[in-house]
């Protein structure tokens, strides 16, 4: 119990970040964190959840459960700042992207293969074939995450197309740019710095996507 609560604790502490470097208004169907409450009291919010969450971690004394998500914490951070200078950059390859979501998505539920393993008192060998498990997951279900920001009819109840607004490039775009020559590649990405504020560039760049 004392995993799953720590994992879902520091999930939920990093989304309610993620909607503010986001600009995101909408989470799980409601409005965001930081659409209700302003972008301050959402950072404010995130940190104590993660400084409760520390706290719960060090009395339970479980110092190998706390370490492992410690390391989980800072790859997040890692990922995130890689997607912004790449978001400014328009540079992200098919490489980078991988990089990208093994730090910000699959390095955490790597964590709650691991972490699960260790409370059932698992060997190194079972915690690690865990821990790939989990990664392996966590890189799925952030393709699929990224296909269906693509997607109109989503049910996710987050906004749609916000990675374009944020000049995210995400694999959908990677496989399009991958057969496309040069010069229509620096169109889409022309488009792609438009995406923001103007919903027509958005609209041309979705439907070539
Ligand atoms: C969602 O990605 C975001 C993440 C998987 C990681 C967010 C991490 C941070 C903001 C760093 C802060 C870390 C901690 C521990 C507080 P996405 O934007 O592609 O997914 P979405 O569609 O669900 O928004
Ligand atoms: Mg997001």
């Amino acid at each position: 119990y004392l995993a799953a609560l720590i994992m879902e604790m520091i999930h939920t502490a990093s989304l309610i970040h993620d909607d503010v470097l986001d600009d995101a208004d909408e989470r799980r169907g409601k409005p965001s964190v930081n659409t209700k409450w302003q972008s301050n009291l959402a950072i404010i919010l995130g940190d104590y959840i993660l400084a409760r969450t520390m706290s719960i971690g060090m009395a339970s004394a479980q110092y190998d459960i706390v370490s492992y998500v410690g390391s989980a914490m800072a790859a997040l951070c890692e990922g995130e700042v890689l997607q912004s200078q790449h978001a400014k950059s328009l540079d992200t390859t098919r490489e980078d992207y991988f990089t990208i979501i093994y730090q910000k998505t699959a390095s955490l539920l790597g964590v709650c293969g691991a972490i699960g393993a260790m409370s059932l008192g698992a060997q190194r060998e079972d915690v690690e074939r865990m821990r790939k498990f989990g990664e392996a997951l966590g890189i799925a279900f952030q393709i699929q995450d990224d296909i269906l920001d693509y997607n109109r009819a989503n049910n996710t109840g987050k906004p749609v197309n916000n990675d374009l607004r944020e000049h995210k490039i995400t694999l959908p775009m990677i496989e399009v740019m991958e057969s496309k020559s040069e010069e229509e590649v620096n169109e889409m990405k022309a488009l792609l710095k438009r995406c923001k504020d103007d919903n027509e560039a958005l609209d041309t760049l979705h439907n070539r996507i």
